[in-house]
């Protein structure tokens, strides 16, 4: 089924042509290969990343600037780089913006690096990409995968948190997340007594980890999940009967309102760090929210401001002048402005997102589940990593 929205944007610019009296130019636009999973677990993250990225184009009145070209991940790395090299060879694009799983960014990186193709991180939070294995036609403006757990540590162990047990799916983002927790948090004070790496894209049932967690009499339990699996395991948390005896603390993925009303009043109570919330209260974010639920009719995540400003800086580099491959890659980390989630910059150093950390906890507001600002930490940067550009 065509997409609603995007059809009538592809509509809306093609009558705009051609009441200009322009003729349509191939030559003068932009081609932007769009690379999202659009099945498996992270299915409903590739849509809204999509859908934030189309307002940018709208917002910006560009729209029919930009030829896009959609393929699919799967969630599956050797499926990434296939509809990469295809993105780049057959449909010759000038830009790649997408990718949501660190192990799809880990797998692509070498082939974008190699035929010079400016990549748009708009998730995939692999430390890698923007450290050791960084690339000039690299720019991340989601986050990185230390970036959104580093701060969860010494804010946990102020709330007397000592003890800990941390899940996450066995694959580099779980991996890196979880230790990015625990460095900080064992800085703090805190202990990591113990931990568990599930099966990525194929654990169905929690229970066993959940009791292996409980034995242990952690004081907290600190997980990262998303999508699919994130509403799982919330959800069995609940249904064994843990949430009521161990606080549960995470990335807050976990939580993300696209997916939180899946989870239902499982969610409510977790409390989480993450780079966006659709409750902050500032104008730019209120804007952002109000023109995405008049599209979509729904609040946006932090997947749909993550597309939302991989649109807005690829927006920004073409309208700066930028053409082509090598000028839209340095074009893009120059770009900086104060979006829905606050400041953003990118770090020359790393091309990584400079930003804040948002401790959030989700509570019951009448019948919908909404985010409690706990606290939050200001420009939050990466260290290089062992980046060199
Ligand atoms: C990742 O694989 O880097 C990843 C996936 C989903 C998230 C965050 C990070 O929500």
């Amino acid at each position: 089924m065509k997409h609603p929205v995007r059809a009538a944007l592809a509509a809306c610019a093609v009558t705009a042509l051609m009441a200009a009296g322009a003729p349509f130019d191939a030559q003068a636009q932009t081609k932007v290969g769009l690379l999202l999973p659009k099945s498996s677990v992270y299915a409903s993250l590739g849509n809204e990343i999509d859908d934030g990225f189309m307002i940018a184009l709208e917002e910006a009145g560009m729209a029919g600037d930009f030829t896009i070209v959609r393929e699919d991940t799967e969630v599956k790395p050797q499926v990434g780089v296939a509809k990469a090299r295809k993105l780049v060879l057959q449909d010759e694009v000038d830009v790649i913006v997408g990718i949501v799983s660190s192990g799809v960014l880990a797998a692509v990186r070498d082939f974008v690096d190699g035929a010079g193709v400016p990549l748009v991180v708009a998730n995939a939070g692999n430390n890698n990409a923007t450290g050791k294995d960084c690339s000039k036609y690299i720019v991340r403006v989601s986050f990185s995968n230390g970036q959104i757990n580093r701060p969860m540590g010494p804010w946990m162990a102020e709330q007397g948190i000592k003890k800990v047990y941390t899940m996450a799916p066995d694959y580099a983002a779980g991996r890196q997340m979880i230790e990015a927790f625990t460095e900080t948090f064992t800085a703090a004070g805190g202990e990591v007594i113990g931990g568990d790496f599930t099966p990525f894209r194929k654990t169905k049932d929690f229970g066993p980890y959940l009791t292996k967690a409980k034995a242990t009499n952690p004081d907290a339990i600190y997980v990262f999940y998303a999508g699919g699996e994130a509403i799982s395991f919330v959800k069995q948390y609940d249904s064994f009967g843990i949430k009521s005896e161990i606080p549960l603390f995470a990335s807050g993925f976990l939580t993300s309102p696209l997916y939180v009303n899946a989870e239902g009043p499982a969610a409510v109570g977790v409390k989480t760090g993450l780079h966006y919330i659709p409750t902050l209260d500032t104008p730019e974010n209120k804007a952002f929210v109000e023109a995405f639920q008049a599209r979509f009719d729904r609040v946006p995540s932090e997947f749909a401001v993550q597309g939302y400003d991989a649109g807005r800086v690829l927006v920004e580099a073409v309208k700066s002048g930028a053409s082509g491959r090598d000028a839209i890659a340095a074009a893009l980390p120059k770009v900086e402005y104060v979006g829905p989630r606050g400041p953003l910059t990118i770090d020359p150093a790393t091309n990584n997102v400079v930003q804040n950390i948002y401790i959030y906890e989700t509570v019951a507001e009448g019948e919908t589940l909404t985010q409690k600002l706990l606290g939050s930490v200001a420009n939050v940067q990466d260290p290089v990593n062992g980046c060199a550009m």
